[in-house]
């Protein structure tokens, strides 16, 4: 089961799917239910099983594991001055960030994460710590080193010392990643969000994003607080500013994006920059929902984020069916007898799920997400819960749903990524 389009949920049945050495993808073929037993394979999946691909993760901080589910009921800004720097600041201890990193990533492999869109830490040394746990436990992903120099919001114990400084970590934590010579896990030129950088450090990473070609991140008008914020500073929106400073590049992972004027959504869809929509972390934190439909639509690229540690879960399927209810209530509305929703806001399950997978994969660039020629053999086995006696021919979205529901309960049997069996044993 895949899904090629927002709209285009495919089960292809009794598939042949032939994966070469490097874990490409060569070929995708239905067989015959009889055929299937002549052909010779390394792994022959159990009726009741179903395939996917495996879920990419846009946008997570690594250096919050330890905190998930802590602190949600105070305003963003408070949060990250109370609890989220606190704990990160905590990341110059390298030993510790192996510990956490080598935890956090196999638990997220097991929950089927097979990609990650990381933000680390300020530290360059944490932040290879937290690369070489990908590589080690096999899981693709994209690892950036947060750039954060402002006096006014960052902590004096926890920031960059000066736009300089900002830049050349930036710069050798990129060196640092290319050297472990992994083909599954590259570098994320990451300042953290406008208020916590000067204009010299944003000014700065924007060159270094144009010399280099690696991507960037950034958080961008996630909730009134920073989108103000910004305009306040430049007099213009979030967007516009990062696009003033060479940030809105094709790639760039925009994580949240919930106050985007219409200019701004023309300008991200004309760039090929895009959105890590993090629908469980954006209910408490951004002080609206994303609406994704519309952007879609369009055609932006829009991947699903769990946000760890402002969503409090680690699970790509509970922001699936999260993303699916939030849109839900921005279509019918929140206030009984007051406001109504906006019209045609409401998603599919079908939608979340290609965020989850294709439109993750297509947003950070990496090659996997659905199962075609070409594409890397990222994916996952899961068992489909039984059909309901009496009730069978259940449409294929309908099967997505129940699967999805179940994954929240249970984890996937298991996992590959390029073709490599990385489920974790625990
Ligand atoms: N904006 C800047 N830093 C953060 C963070 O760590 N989490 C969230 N949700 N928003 C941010
Ligand atoms: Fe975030």
């Amino acid at each position: 089961m895949h899904a090629t389009g927002p709209q285009h949920l495919s089960v292809i049945g009794d598939a042949l799917i032939e994966v070469d050495d490097a874990g490409v993808i060569v070929d995708v073929r239905s067989l015959g239910p009889a055929d299937g037993d002549e052909v010779a394979c390394d792994v022959r999946l159990k009726p009741g099983t179903m395939l996917m691909p495996g879920f990419v993760d846009t946008h997570l901080h690594a250096p919050q594991w330890p905190q998930l589910g802590s602190g949600l009921d105070l305003p963003l800004e408070r949060w990250l001055h109370e609890l989220t720097f606190p704990l990160e600041a905590r990341f110059a201890n390298v030993g510790l960030a192996a510990t956490v990193y080598n935890d956090m990533v196999p638990e997220l492999l097991s929950l089927g994460t097979t990609s990650v869109v990381y933000h680390s830490s300020v530290h360059r040394e944490a932040t290879l710590v937290l690369a070489d746990a990908c590589v080690r436990h096999g899981q693709r992903a994209l690892v950036g080193r947060v750039a954060m120099d402002h006096p006014d919001a960052t902590p004096e114990w926890y920031r960059d010392c000066d736009a300089a400084s900002a830049v050349a970590s930036s710069a050798g934590s990129i060196d640092d990643i290319m050297a472990l010579g992994s083909s599954r896990v590259a570098p994320i030129i990451t300042p953290r969000f406008i208020p916590a950088c000067t204009d010299e450090t944003l000014a700065g990473l924007g060159r270094l994003a144009a010399e280099t070609d690696v991507i960037v991140q950034t958080h961008c008008s996630e909730s009134d607080w920073q989108h103000g914020a910004v305009f306040e500073r430049f007099g213009v929106t979030d967007t516009m500013a990062l696009d003033g400073f060479g940030l809105l590049r094709d790639h760039t992972v925009l994580a949240h994006a919930t106050h985007l004027t219409a200019d701004d959504a023309d300008r991200i869809i004309e760039v090929g920059s895009g959105v890590a929509h993090c629908p469980m972390s954006n209910s408490y934190f951004a002080n609206a929902v994303f609406p994704a439909r519309r952007h879609i639509a369009a055609g932006m690229r829009v991947g699903l984020g769990t946000d760890v540690a402002g969503g409090p879960s680690p699970s790509i399927a509970e922001q699936v069916a999260h993303a699916v209810t939030v849109s839900r209530m921005l279509h019918d509305g929140v206030d009984p007898g007051g406001a109504s929703g906006r019209d045609a806001a409401s998603i599919s399950m079908t939608t979340a799920f290609w965020m989850a997978t294709l439109g993750g994969a297509d947003l950070a660039g990496l090659p996997v997400g659905v199962f075609k020629r070409g594409r890397h053999f990222d994916a996952i086995v899961v068992d489909e819960p039984t059909a309901i006696s009496g009730v069978d021919g259940l449409t294929a979205e309908v099967r997505l749903e129940r699967i999805i529901r179940s994954l929240v309960r249970s984890r996937p049997r298991r996992v590959w990524v390029d073709g490599v069996d990385v489920t974790p044993h625990r």
